[in-house]
């Protein structure tokens, strides 16, 4: 009978720091890049009128991780999160489940590391305040790992629900982070270099003619061929645009399928983190630019997340094996 770990979204918190965790994903995505990965577009299926992806990949010396997750946004209201996922980690040898791991803390804690790297190639030497635009479930994470790259002076926040911008302000807070709360995302984002874009909009939130020079934004949100959270201006300002996936971003957000469709934009401008992150492209070109992060999440992150919480849960005797 196999027996497989169960590992709980505390656990995760517990194992999955930071420090350890930036340089696992930035190794996965180079893998990626290069190829050596096994990892086909996600399957998306509409349920209810919500979205559901089914995420898998082999990542050599990693594993095999298969993610279900969904994207509730009618949750807020029911105090549930937007985000709710489960992942299965596999030996890619033998084929024997391994793990069953709680995704919702997963997905948070390895999109948070993948904004990190970018920060960590593509803003090195910059400094100031950081805006976050949209600050629920994953601003927080986004905050805590880019943080561990990008040291901010000030947070400043925008969030069209006002009690979403309260609680964060006072976890940020908490953390030791002065933050500001703003009116609007255009005065979030003036005087800020470093930009955060983590919500469920579908219309632009981030306008490139407010951007600071220098600046790195970051974009996580509106991963639907025809959502956008950044406009046209964002990508004519932008001396580099980097990307999680050539292939989901076309795929999956207007906010590059839009702009190259229409002409604003040409592949051959967009570099992938994997690429980036090896030397092959560069992630900044002056001190002054504007540089653009875009991902819509791939597999490659649960399946290296998940082999590295199974690895120190093991080795730490962290959470719970049940016989299948
Ligand atoms: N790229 C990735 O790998 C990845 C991974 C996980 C989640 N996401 C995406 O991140 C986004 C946020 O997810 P979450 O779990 O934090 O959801 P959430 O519901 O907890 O938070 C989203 C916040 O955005 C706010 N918002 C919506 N429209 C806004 C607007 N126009 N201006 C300012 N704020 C606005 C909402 O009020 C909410 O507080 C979603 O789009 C999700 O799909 C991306």
């Amino acid at each position: 009978m196999p027996r497989v770990l169960v590992i709980s979204g505390r656990e995760l918190e517990e194992i999955l720091k930071p420090d350890i965790l930036i340089g696992e994903v930035e190794k996965a995505f180079i893998a990626y890049s290069n190829k050596s990965t096994v990892t086909p577009p996600r399957t998306v299926m509409w349920v209810e009128n919500n979205w559901w992806g089914i995420m898998q990949s082999y990542v050599p010396n990693y594993g095999v991780g298969v993610k279900v997750v969904n994207v509730i946004p009618s949750n807020v209201e029911r105090g549930l999160p937007t985000i709710q996922a489960l992942v299965t980690f596999f030996d890619p040898q033998t084929g024997s489940p391994l793990a069953i791991i709680e995704g919702g803390v997963l997905t948070a804690l390895r999109t948070g590391a993948a904004s990190a790297v970018s920060a960590k190639y593509m803003a090195p030497e910059l400094r100031g305040p950081v805006a976050i635009i949209g600050t629920g479930y994953q601003a927080r994470y986004q905050l805590r790992f880019v943080s561990h790259i990008y040291r901010a002076d000030e947070v400043r926040i925008y969030d069209i629900r006002d009690e979403a911008a309260e609680a964060f302000k006072k976890y940020a807070e908490e953390l030791g982070f002065e933050v500001t709360k703003c009116r609007s995302s255009r005065e979030a984002i003036k005087g800020a270099n470093l930009v955060i874009e983590a919500s469920t909009t579908r219309t632009p939130v981030v306008e490139g003619a407010y951007l600071e020079s220098p600046s790195h934004v970051i974009s996580i949100g509106a991963h639907l061929r025809d959502a956008r959270a950044l406009d046209d201006d964002v990508v004519r300002r932008a001396e580099v645009i980097v990307v999680d996936s050539r292939e989901a971003v076309m795929l999956e957000t207007g906010d590059i399928r839009i702009p190259v469709e229409s002409g604003v934009l040409s592949m051959e401008r967009v570099y992938e983190l994997g690429e980036v992150a090896s030397g092959r492209k560069p992630g900044r070109l002056s001190r002054d630019g504007v540089t653009v992060f875009k991902s819509v999440g791939l597999a490659i992150q649960d399946a290296a997340a998940a082999a590295v919480a199974y690895r120190i849960a093991t080795e730490k005797g962290i959470g719970r094996f049940v016989e299948l």
